[in-house]
């Protein structure tokens, strides 16, 4: 009787602190990353809650193995060579709250592969080979707030995001996307982050993103627009990240508005962009980060950023500016980069009233003299110009 009572407590306290061989243990987290491991070991403490699989060579979660996990929430398994079964997750359905799938080479996916993980918060499914998902293959996931299915070969069909009511965050870069199905979003109206850059994205349906009023990042980034889709989103009243970089945009219209009361950074480097609107930026009270880097400007009315008071990065590096813009209106400036324009002659204490300016990027212009430009809490660099390869000028930025 105590014998049986002490091989009770000795055994149990065996299964609660075993590890096993390959995997590093901490309390109620069982870590076996590059461990080699071509299958699930033996012996990982049952009250384990965090269990790392990823960065090995396993090619199947086994019916069973996973049961005695009852207290398990995050499972990673990523970059392996798994293939997946409908009931490859059942066993650990009623306490899974995050598991990592991501590069695993999976074509497809069961059709009832999430039927059991209810809880489930956090999915990752990037850097597959994914090309279609059955329509509701999520509609059970009512829980879910983040999915990445970046990195995969996919088209958005109308349907897939059905049942995904708490979904905020929603990574689809680097797949195959040429449109978005109108409606598509309306199952996901608490949106809060899309990212579907890295695509070959040219125009979206009008008033795509009507019902996402929760919308604060998009990133629309290294797609195929000739114009920013304007009706798509100048009706978002809590959009702070606008990011439509490496496209063709060419025209920016008067009287075109993005996120008007809200938006705190806006990207359009790397495109065509040669005129910019008088009022453009006028109506940004609230813009910190402005990039239009890589485009084709070569002049910018006096006063377009009069009303930026709260802006703190400038990019206007790679442009064809000749003399420098006007920048009135900037006291919150902490970056300004003018790299690899041709501008030649600087106007004195231009930057004088720039009180915050922590870096002033000048390098690889035609710049001759910097008489004025002085300052003791800004960073200058002016490599690259005329004036660093004159022996008879003092090369204090060179
Ligand atoms: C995994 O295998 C590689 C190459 O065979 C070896 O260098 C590495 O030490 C092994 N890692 C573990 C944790 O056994
Ligand atoms: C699972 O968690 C519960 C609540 O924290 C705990 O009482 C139980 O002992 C745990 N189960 C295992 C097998 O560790
Ligand atoms: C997986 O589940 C789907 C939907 O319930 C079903 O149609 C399919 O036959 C199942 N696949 C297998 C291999 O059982
Ligand atoms: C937005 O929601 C309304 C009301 O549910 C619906 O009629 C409309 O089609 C939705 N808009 C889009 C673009 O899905
Ligand atoms: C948007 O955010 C607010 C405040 O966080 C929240 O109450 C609301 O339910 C969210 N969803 C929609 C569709 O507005
Ligand atoms: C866009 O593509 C360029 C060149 O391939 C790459 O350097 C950049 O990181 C990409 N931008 C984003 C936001 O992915
Ligand atoms: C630099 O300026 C000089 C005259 O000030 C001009 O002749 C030359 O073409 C300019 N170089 C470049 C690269 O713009
Ligand atoms: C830099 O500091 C020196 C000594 O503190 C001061 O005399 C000079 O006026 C300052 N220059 C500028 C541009 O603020």
């Amino acid at each position: 009787m105590i014998w049986g009572l002490f091989l009770l407590l000795f055994g149990n306290a065996v299964c609660q602190y075993s590890c096993p061989q390959k995997c590093l243990c901490s309390l109620l987290l069982t870590d076996c990353r590059f461990a080699n491991l071509s299958d699930i070991p033996q012996g990982i403490a049952q009250d384990t809650e965090t269990l790392f699989l990823n960065e090995n060579y396993l090619t199947q979660v086994p019916p069973g193995i996973l049961q005695p996990l009852v207290n398990l929430t995050f499972l990673g398994l990523s970059h392996n060579k798994l293939s997946l079964q409908n009931d490859t997750f059942d066993d650990i359905g009623r306490s899974i709250l995050a598991l990592d799938l991501a590069g695993n080479n999976l074509m497809e996916l069961p059709p009832a592969l999430f039927r059991g993980t209810k809880h489930l918060v956090w999915l990752n499914l990037a850097e597959n080979r994914l090309a279609v998902l059955d329509g509701k293959i999520f509609a059970s996931l009512e829980r879910l707030t983040y999915l990445d299915l970046s990195q995969n070969r996919l088209q958005l069909s109308v349907n897939m995001l059905m049942g995904l009511s708490q979904l905020d965050t929603l990574m689809m870069a680097g797949n195959h996307l040429q449109t978005l199905p109108a409606g598509v979003f309306d199952p996901v109206p608490n949106l809060k982050i899309l990212d579907i850059s890295n695509n070959e994205i040219s125009s979206l349906p009008d008033n795509l993103f009507e019902n996402l009023t929760n919308l604060s990042d998009l990133l629309l980034d290294n797609n195929s627009f000739k114009k920013i889709p304007f009706s798509a989103v100048k009706i978002l009243p809590k959009l702070e990240h606008f990011s439509i970089s490496g496209n063709s945009i060419q025209n920016i219209p008067p009287l075109s508005v993005i996120g008007e009361s809200s938006l705190r950074r806006l990207d359009l480097s790397n495109n065509l962009v040669s005129d910019l609107p008088l009022n453009f930026f006028s109506v940004l009270r609230q813009l910190e980060f402005l990039s239009l880097s890589g485009n084709n400007i070569n002049a910018l009315p006096g006063d377009i950023f009069v009303h930026n008071t709260q802006l703190a990065f400038l990019h206007l590096d790679r442009n064809q500016f000749h003399t420098l813009p006007i920048f009135s209106g900037l006291q919150r400036l902490k970056e300004l980069r003018l790299c690899c324009n041709g501008i030649e002659n600087l106007p004195r204490t231009f930057i004088d009233k720039m009180y915050e300016l922590e870096l002033l990027d000048l390098s690889n212009n035609n710049i001759t003299e910097t008489k004025g430009l002085d300052s003791n809490t800004t960073q200058i660099i002016l490599t690259g110009n005329p004036v660093c390869t004159n022996s008879m000028i003092s090369k204090t930025h060179c």
